[in-house]
C-alpha cells in the first residue's frame, strides 16, 4: 500500500500534459492540448487533455480521467504501478514496500506476476554477465569487442545466460518464482521426458521493454556462428507481450523521438544500440519482422516522420515495401537512407562515428516514393509493359497517402521520373484512391464496430440508465464542476445538493448515491471538496466522471438542453440555474415515480377507504409535481 499522503504528493505534482506528452505527440488547441487517439485509430484528432483541469478526454473511445487512469489504460497497469511510474518520474520517494513472499506472489494477479518473474530473470542475466567468470570471459566480451561500452551494457540491461541446462530455472524456483510463469514467460521449459530446461542458454541477451520501460520479453544471441540453433531466440508472445505492439528501443528512443521530431527505423537490436551510443537516440528496430500497424501508431504518437535506415540490396526492399506502404497509409513521412554494400547501421556507424554517421544520413536521405519510382523505372528500360506495371505499383503507394496535396505532389514528381504524361499518373492514381477509400471505409467501419461494443462512451453508459439515473448523474456533475462554489449565503453547491437529496430523495444510481455519501461524509469530517477532488479520485469510475463533467464538450447545461430541448443560457455563473433546475428536474421525476406506484395501487384497490385514501394522495402529489413544474419554468424564464 502506498501511503495516503505520498498518493496526495504525487497528484498534485504530477503534470497530466508532461505525462502524456510522453506518450502522444500533443498539439496546442486553445488551452487545451490535442491529439489524435491513442486509443484507437483515427484520422482526425478527438483526444484531448486539459492542463488547467488535469484531466484528459479521449471522445473516440469514451475514456477520460486522471493523470493515472491514463497511465492505466494506456500501459495496461494496475493503480499502484502508474503511481510507482509517477513518483520515479517525479523524483517522489515511495517509502520502502517489503520483499515480496512467495505467498504474495501467488496472489499477484498473472501479469504482475509475469512482470516480476521478467525482472527477475533480467537481474539474474545482467548478474551473469558482471559476476561470472563464464559471463565475463564470453558474455561480456562479446559484448566489449562489439564495441559496447560499460554504461551501454547497463543502460540497455543486456547480460549473459550461463551454458547450462537448467540453471536459471532452478535457481528461480529456489527463489519461490512459480513454475507456471517461468514457463509463461518463455523462460523455462519442460520436455517429453519431464526435464526442466532454460529457454536461453550460452547465449547474450538483450532484454525487449515496453514503453514505460519495464521488460516484458528477451532475445537471446548466439557468441558464435558456429553454436548451434538460430541467431536470435526470441520470446514468446504473453500477455505481456504483444510483439507486434512492440518496438525494440522505443522506452529508450521516445524523447528524443519527439524532441528531433523524426524516429530512424532501423533492423537489429545492435543496430539500435550502437547508434545510441554515438549518441543518436531517436531510433527503433523492428526486429527483423515486417512492421504492423500497432508499431507504426507508437510511431506517430511521437512524431509523423520516419526514415527507414535500411541494410539490403533493392530486392529486400522490394520485400520490405509492404511495412513501407503501411507507414504511408497511416500518413507518415517515409524517407529512406541506403548504405554501402554490405554495411548495416551498426556496423557503418561503427566505421565512420557518429558524427560522419549523420552527415551521412542527412546527405542520403530520399523520400521514399521518389526513390521507388527511380528504381522501378531503372528496372524497366524501354520494355512498356513492365513499365505499365512500374506505374501501377507506384501509384499504389502513393494512393496510400491520405493528404490530397501530398498525394497531388508526389503524382507530378513521379511523373517527371518515370517519363510518363501527368494525366496517365493522375487517371491511374483516380482508380486507386477509389479502391483505397472503399477499403479504408470499410476498415473504419469495422473499427467502429469494434469500439461500440467496447465502449465506455458516456452516450452508452447513458442508454443503460434510468430517467432518474440520468437526472441524479446531471446533479452529480454539477457537484463536480461547482462543489466549493457559493450556491447563496450560508452554503456552497455541495452544501446545497447534501440539504435537497435528504433521506427518502436518496439517488438510485450507485456511483451518484455513494460518490455524495462520500462528500457528506468528507464535508463533515471538514474536508475541502472541489473539482480536484473528483478528478484525483482513486477510483476510476469517479475520476472518469469527473473528466465528463469538466470537458467544456460535455458541459452539464449543454446536455441537460440536448436532453430536454430546453434553452438554458451558458455562461459559467449561470450554475446555479442548472443546478436549481437539476433537482427540480431530479425531484419530478421522483414525484413521478411515486405517482406511478400509487395509480398502480389504486388501480387494484378495492375497499372505499383505500380508494378515496389513495384517490387523495394522487391528488397531492399531482400538485406537488405542478409546483415543481411550475418553479422550472419560473427558473429558466429568470
Ligand atoms: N532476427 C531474429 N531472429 C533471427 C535473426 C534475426 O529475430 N534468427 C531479428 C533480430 O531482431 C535482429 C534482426 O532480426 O536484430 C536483424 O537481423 P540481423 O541483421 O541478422 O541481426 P543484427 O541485429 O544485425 O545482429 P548482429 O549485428 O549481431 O549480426
Ligand atoms: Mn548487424
Amino acid at each position: 500500500m502506498i501511503p495516503k499522503h505520498i498518493i496526495d504528493d504525487i497528484m498534485a505534482t504530477a503534470r497530466i500534459e508532461e505525462v502524456i506528452g510522453e506518450f502522444v505527440a500533443l498539439k496546442k488547441s486553445g488551452a487545451d492540448l490535442k491529439a489524435l487517439s491513442p486509443f484507437s485509430q483515427e484520422k482526425t484528432p478527438s483526444f484531448y487533455v486539459s492542463p488547467n483541469k488535469q484531466i484528459f478526454k479521449d471522445f473516440s473511445s469514451g475514456k477520460g480521467g486522471n493523470v493515472v487512469t491514463f497511465l492505466m489504460e494506456h500501459e495496461q497497469c494496475s493503480y499502484p504501478d502508474a503511481l510507482r511510474y509517477l513518483a520515479k518520474k517525479y523524483g517522489i520517494t515511495i517509502p520502502e514496500e517489503k520483499e515480496i513472499t512467495p505467498e504474495e506472489l501467488l496472489q499477484a494477479n498473472e501479469k504482475e506476476s509475469l512482470f516480476i518473474v521478467l525482472q527477475y530473470a533480467l537481474e539474474f542475466y545482467r548478474k551473469q554477465l558482471e559476476e561470472t567468470e563464464d559471463g565475463k570471459a564470453l558474455g561480456k566480451s562479446y559484448f566489449l569487442e562489439r564495441g559496447f561500452r560499460e554504461e551501454t551494457l547497463e543502460k540497455f540491461g543486456l547480460g549473459y545466460a550461463p551454458n547450462s541446462w537448467d540453471q536459471f530455472g532452478s535457481e528461480a524456483l529456489k527463489l519461490g518464482y512459480k513454475a507456471e510463469y517461468l514457463e509463461l514467460a518463455g523462460l523455462s521449459k519442460v520436455n517429453e521426458q519431464g526435464k526442466r530446461y532454460d529457454m536461453f542458454r550460452n547465449r547474450v541477451i538483450f532484454p525487449i521493454h515496453n514503453l514505460v520501460g519495464k521488460v516484458v520479453a528477451f532475445a537471446g544471441r548466439q557468441l558464435s556462428k558456429d553454436d548451434k540453433g538460430p541467431k536470435y531466440l526470441n520470446s514468446p508472445e504473453t500477455p505481456v507481450y504483444h510483439k507486434s505492439d512492440i518496438l525494440y528501443g522505443m522506452f529508450f528512443a521516445k524523447n528524443s523521438i519527439r524532441i528531433k521530431d523524426k524516429c530512424f527505423l532501423v533492423e537489429g537490436y545492435t543496430d539500435v544500440i550502437t547508434l545510441h551510443q554515438a549518441g543518436i537516440e531517436n531510433v527503433v528496430a523492428s526486429s527483423g519482422t515486417s512492421l504492423t500497424d500497432g508499431q507504426i501508431r507508437q510511431v506517430r504518437r511521437f512524431t509523423p516522420n520516419i526514415t527507414v535506415l535500411y541494410d539490403g540490396d533493392p530486392a529486400g526492399l522490394k520485400a520490405s515495401q509492404r511495412g513501407i506502404d503501411l507507414i504511408l497509409a497511416q500518413g507518415m513521412n517515409v524517407r529512406l537512407v541506403i548504405f554501402p554494400d554490405g554495411e548495416d547501421p551498426d556496423s557503418y556507424c561503427k566505421k565512420v562515428g557518429g558524427q560522419a554517421f549523420e552527415t551521412y544520413i542527412e546527405e542520403h536521405e530520399q523520400d521514399f516514393i521518389l526513390f521507388k519510382s527511380q528504381l522501378l523505372f531503372g528496372e524497366t528500360g524501354k520494355d512498356p509493359l513492365k513499365k505499365a506495371e512500374a506505374v501501377k505499383s507506384i501509384v499504389a503507394s502513393i494512393a496510400l497517402i491520405p493528404d490530397p496535396v501530398t498525394r497531388t505532389i508526389f503524382a507530378q514528381e513521379c511523373a517527371k521520373i518515370m517519363e510518363v504524361p501527368e494525366q496517365v499518373i493522375a487517371a491511374e492514381l483516380g482508380k486507386a484512391r477509389r479502391k483505397e477509400v472503399e477499403d479504408s471505409s470499410r476498415k473504419a467501419l469495422e473499427a467502429a464496430e469494434i469500439a461500440e461494443q467496447m465502449l465506455p462512451d458516456e452516450e452508452i453508459v447513458l442508454s443503460h440508465l434510468t430517467e432518474t439515473e440520468k437526472q441524479e448523474r446531471q446533479v452529480m456533475k454539477l457537484v463536480i464542476r461547482h462543489a466549493a462554489d457559493p450556491f447563496d449565503e450560508e452554503r456552497n453547491v455541495a452544501q446545497f445538493v447534501l440539504d435537497e437529496i435528504h433521506e427518502g430523495l436518496e439517488f438510485t444510481n450507485p456511483l451518484c448515491a455513494n460518490l455524495l455519501e462520500e462528500v457528506r461524509k468528507a464535508l463533515s469530517e471538514g474536508h475541502v471538496i472541489d473539482a480536484t477532488y473528483f478528478v484525483n479520485h482513486p477510483e476510476t469510475s469517479v475520476n472518469s466522471f469527473a473528466a465528463d463533467a469538466l470537458q467544456d464538450k460535455y458541459r452539464a447545461s449543454d446536455r441537460w438542453q440536448e436532453m430536454h430541448e430546453i434553452p438554458l443560457i451558458h455562461e459559467e455563473d449561470n450554475y446555479k440555474l442548472d443546478l436549481h433546475s437539476a433537482i427540480l428536474h431530479y425531484k419530478i421525476r421522483k414525484v413521478e415515480m411515486v405517482i406511478e406506484a400509487n395509480l398502480k395501487e389504486l388501480k387494484e384497490a378495492v375497499e372505499e377507504e383505500k380508494i378515496t385514501e389513495l384517490m387523495e394522495k394522487q391528488n397531492h402529489l399531482m400538485s406537488m409535481r405542478r409546483a415543481l413544474s411550475e418553479l422550472i419554468g419560473a427558473t429558466i424564464i429568470k
